[in-house]
């Protein structure tokens, strides 16, 4: 719709809505089937799974129009798996991944695992998008795929001490 941007290298499924104003970065997937309503804003290389719902709107009346229109989501480079749902305002932090049919209710900081509903973080998740294991005797994490290590630099803060957050990962 008018007033929306999408960056390069998109890839949007069948059924995808991308409503006026709606901001997209570089590099984002989104699956069939998902609404983007005004208010969304995704970073670069987010992935959206398919039906997940980026909720705008908290307590919807059709006779009452826009009362929540300023209610936004920022999801850089997070996954957001298939069949979940985003209320609005919250923000989903960098590589965080929601899994399958999540409903998520607040902010979710980097690298979280969060699962269920309503969602709770149950890990940390790397930026190949595998479980983290848990912290060795120096508190370090390692990705399987990688190898690449992740800490808990302070409580609910994890942090790669690999590849700074906002480099992306090299090609193969
Ligand atoms: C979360 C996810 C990455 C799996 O992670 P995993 O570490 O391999 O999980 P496992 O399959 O080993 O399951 C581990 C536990 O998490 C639970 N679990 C896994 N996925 C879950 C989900 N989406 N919601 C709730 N619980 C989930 C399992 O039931 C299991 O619980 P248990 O230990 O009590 O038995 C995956 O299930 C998921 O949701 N991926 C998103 C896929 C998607 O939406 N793709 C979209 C494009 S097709």
């Amino acid at each position: 719709m008018s007033g929306a941007s999408i960056g390069r290298g998109c890839i949007l499924g069948q059924n995808v809505f991308i409503a006026n104003d709606v901001r997209i970065g570089h590099n984002v997937k989104v699956q069939n089937n998902v609404s983007l309503y005004t208010g969304v804003e995704l970073e670069d290389d987010v992935f959206c799974g398919p039906s997940c719902v980026l909720r705008t709107s908290v307590n919807p009346r059709s006779q009452v129009l826009a009362i929540t229109s300023t209610s936004e989501l920022w999801s850089p480079r997070a996954t957001i798996g298939a069949n979940a749902t985003i209320v609005c305002g919250a923000t989903i932090g960098r590589y965080a991944f929601i899994g399958a049919g999540a409903v998520v209710r607040g902010d979710v900081p980097d690298y979280a695992l969060m699962l269920g509903v309503p969602a709770r973080r149950k890990g940390w998740m790397s930026r190949h998008g595998l479980r983290l294991g848990a912290p060795d005797a120096a508190g370090v994490m390692h990705c399987p795929e990688s190898g690449w290590r992740y800490q808990e630099v302070e409580p609910g803060v994890v942090r790669c001490l690999d590849l700074d957050e906002d480099q992306p990962i090299p090609a193969l």
